[in-house]
């Protein structure tokens, strides 16, 4: 039987990147999937093979509401919810100097926020479905190490990692497990736009001497979403080719 059989998973920013690999990987196993993004997440559940198994919504992660709304939908379509992935993210990279307020305030509410009403959001399905579930929450090698220039998004993917553990000792009791992943540098719009100095300063610090590629984040969110972690709760998993070990 495939990892996934007859389960839901909802993952948050999917229409492209990391989340989209996801989608690609828990819909290999056997889920249903429901995407939910700012923009494109129709398109993206239309892109996936076997689309009947794939649904896509606008979401803003940020919005109570949104999120919400994503989670009625994933019931409303499937029966249920299993896996939840609060993989949506953004960085706007600045020093402190030229780092606004605005910056450091939309990093944290997309993060931090939008991790914590999607975290409460299934959790609380989860709990009345009483069947347990698995809840991935996408952190960053930078929120274990702190990357200058990114002091909002080093402060936001930290503060999942406390939230995943304080959400984890919460809700274990009903079988919900939550945990996170840290990935390192995996290629994705989001790396793209690193100055070719920075790329090649990074590099010089993963041992496996290249970048990683978003399939392998997939696999381990696999692994994380499936019963095959099923004593797993509440830890961090770094996928990062050995980079700041
Ligand atoms: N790529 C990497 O090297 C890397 C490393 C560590 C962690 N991460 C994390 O992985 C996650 C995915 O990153 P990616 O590289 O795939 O980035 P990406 O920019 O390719 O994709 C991010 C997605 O999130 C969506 N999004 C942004 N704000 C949103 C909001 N408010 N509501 C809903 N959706 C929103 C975007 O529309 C986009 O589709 C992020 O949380 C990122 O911080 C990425």
């Amino acid at each position: 039987m495939a990892l996934l059989e007859r389960r839901t998973a909802v993952i948050t920013g999917a229409a492209q990147g990391l989340g989209f690999a996801i989608a690609q990987a828990c819909l290999a196993e056997g889920a249903n999937v429901v995407i939910g993004d700012l923009d494109g997440a129709a398109a993206a559940a239309a892109r996936l093979a076997g689309e009947d198994r794939a649904v896509g919504l606008a979401c803003d992660v940020t919005s109570e509401a949104d999120v919400d709304r994503l989670l009625a939908a994933a019931v409303a379509a499937f029966g249920g919810v299993d896996v939840m992935v609060n993989n949506a993210g953004i960085t706007r990279d600045k020093t402190m100097r030229k780092m606004t307020l605005d910056d450091f305030g939309a990093v944290i509410d997309v993060h931090l926020r939008g991790t914590w009403l999607g975290t409460r959001a299934a959790a609380s399905v989860m709990r009345e479905q009483g069947r347990g579930g698995s809840i991935v929450n996408m952190s960053s090698i930078s929120g274990k190490v702190g990357n200058p220039g990114q002091t909002n998004y080093s402060a936001a993917k930290a503060g999942i990692v406390g939230l995943t553990k304080a959400a984890a000792k919460e809700v274990g009791f009903a079988g919900v497990r939550v945990n996170a992943l840290q990935p390192g540098i995996i290629e994705t719009a989001m790396t793209r736009k690193l100055s070719d100095e920075v790329r090649a300063s990074r590099l010089a610090d993963v041992p496996l001497g290249r970048f990683g590629r978003p399939e392998e984040v997939a696999q381990a969110a696999v692994f994380l979403a499936s019963d095959m972690s099923s004593y797993l709760t509440g830890v961090t998993i770094e996928i990062a080719g050995g980079r700041n070990l």
